[in-house]
C-alpha cells in the first residue's frame, strides 16, 4: 500500500508588496532584509479574504490538477470532491479563534460533504503534521481511500506592523495536496514529527487564548501579535533541518544521492544555507521560492510542492525530502516518491 500524492494547488493573494514599500514606513530597507533573509516580496491577503478562502481555493486547484492530468477517474470538481475522506488544515491563523475548525468551512465551501475535517494548530510545522495524520487517517480505516492535506495562513493580520524584526518577514498563502491510498508501494515514504516544548515561547502569539484571554470591555486593547525570539528560533531552526535530513536518511537507509530535491520550510535562506553547510550538501540541493513569498507558514511547503509539480520540476519516482520546523517549537519531515 502507498500514499500517493495526487494532485497539488496552491493559492496566492494578488496584492504583492516588494520590499521598498515597506521602507515607506519602516526603518528597513530591500539590502537589509534580502541579505538576512533571502525575502524580497510577500503576498497579502484583502481584508476579505480569510484563511479558509485560500485554504478552499488551494485545495479546488489540487483537485483540478487530479482532473487534469487524469490521475483520477471522477471528471468534474464535484465528482472528486465528493470522494475525499478528510480535509485537514495546518494553520495557525485559523478563520475563528477556538471554533470552527477552518477545515470545517473549507469541506463546505468545497463540497466536500463525506469527508471528517480538522486543524492541526502547529505553524510553520502544520503541513508535515498534516501530512503525516492524513496519511495515517487513510492508513488506519480501509473505507477512506482520499484526503486534502492544506497548509493556508494569513499571517499579515497577526504581524505587528511597526516591528521590523517580524512584519518583514512574512507572507499570507495557502497550499494544498491530494493524498490516494493506492495499492503500489510509494508516495509518502517515511514522516518524522517532534517538538521541543521549552521553546514555547520563543515564537508566540499571547493574546486571545484560555491564559490570557479577551475580556469584555477589552475591544481596544493591543491585537494579538506574533512575538519571536529570532536568534533562537535561527538556531533551533538549522539543528532542526540538519536533523530531519540525515535522520530520515537514516532509517531509509538512503544517501544524499537517492534524494532529487529537499523542500525546506521557508523562513529564511540564511538558515537553508547554513544547514546546507552543515549536511555538506550543496545549497542547488534545496529549492527556495521564499524570494517571492516570504513566509507563508504552514503554506510554504505545499506552496512549493505545487510550484515544482506545475513547472515539471518533479518527475514520476523522484525522491524529495520535506523539512519543516516552527512554533511549539516543532519539527517534522517527509520523504516523498513522487
Ligand atoms: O517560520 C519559523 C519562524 N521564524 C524563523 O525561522 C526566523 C528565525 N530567525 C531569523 O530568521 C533571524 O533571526 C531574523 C531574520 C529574524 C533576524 O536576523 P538576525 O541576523 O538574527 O538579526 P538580529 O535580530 O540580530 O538584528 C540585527 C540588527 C539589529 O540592529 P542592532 O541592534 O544591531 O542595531 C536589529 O534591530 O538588525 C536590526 N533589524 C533590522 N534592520 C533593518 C532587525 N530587523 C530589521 C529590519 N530592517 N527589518
Amino acid at each position: 500500500m502507498g500514499i500517493e500524492i495526487i494532485g497539488t494547488g496552491r493559492a496566492i493573494p494578488a496584492k504583492r508588496i516588494p520590499n521598498e514599500a515597506l521602507a515607506a514606513t519602516l526603518d528597513t530597507n530591500d539590502e537589509w532584509i534580502r541579505s538576512h533573509t533571502g525575502i524580497g516580496a510577500r503576498h497579502i491577503a484583502d481584508e476579505r479574504t480569510a484563511c479558509s478562502d485560500l485554504a478552499a481555493e488551494a485545495a479546488r486547484n489540487a483537485l483540478a490538477l487530479a482532473i487534469e492530468r487524469g490521475a483520477c477517474d471522477e471528471k468534474t470538481l464535484e465528482d472528486l470532491a465528493l470522494t475525499v475522506d478528510m480535509v485537514i488544515v495546518g494553520t495557525s491563523t485559523a478563520d475563528y479563534w477556538c471554533c470552527p475548525a477552518t477545515a470545517c468551512i473549507v469541506q463546505h465551501a468545497i463540497g466536500a460533504k463525506r469527508a471528517g475535517a480538522m486543524d492541526i494548530v502547529n505553524a510553520c510545522s502544520g503541513f508535515i503534521y498534516a501530512l503525516e495524520t492524513g496519511a495515517g487517517l487513510l492508513s488506519i480505516n480501509a473505507e477512506r481511500r482520499r484526503a486534502l492535506v492544506i497548509g493556508a495562513e494569513v499571517l499579515s493580520r497577526f504581524a505587528d506592523w511597526s516591528d521590523r524584526s517580524t512584519c518583514v518577514l512574512f507572507g499570507d498563502g495557502a497550499g494544498a495536496a491530494l493524498l490516494e491510498k493506492t495499492e503500489r508501494d510509494g508516495g509518502v515514504l517515511r514522516t518524522l514529527l517532534g517538538a521541543d516544548g521549552s521553546g514555547a515561547e520563543d515564537l508566540i502569539m499571547r493574546q486571545g487564548g484560555s491564559r490570557n484571554p479577551f475580556k469584555k470591555g477589552d475591544a481596544l486593547a493591543m491585537p494579538p501579535h506574533i512575538e519571536m525570539n529570532g536568534r533562537a528560533v535561527y538556531a533551533f531552526a538549522v539543528n532542526a533541518i540538519t536533523e530531519t535530513v540525515t535522520k530520515l536518511l537514516e532509517a531509509e537507509r538512503l544517501t544524499m544521492e537517492d534524494i532529487a530535491l529537499i523542500v525546506p520550510h521557508q523562513a529564511n535562506a540564511r538558515i537553508v544555507h547554513a544547514a546546507a553547510k552543515r549536511l555538506a550538501i550543496p545549497e542547488d540541493k534545496f529549492f527556495l521560492n521564499i524570494e517571492e513569498y516570504a513566509n507563508t507558514s504552514a503554506a510554504s511547503i505545499p506552496i512549493a510542492l505545487d510550484e515544482l509539480n506545475r513547472n515539471g520540476r518533479l518527475r514520476k519516482g523522484d525522491r524529495i525530502l520535506c523539512a519543516a520546523f516552527g512554533a511549539g517549537l516543532t519539527y517534522g519531515g517527509a520523504i516523498i516518491t513522487w
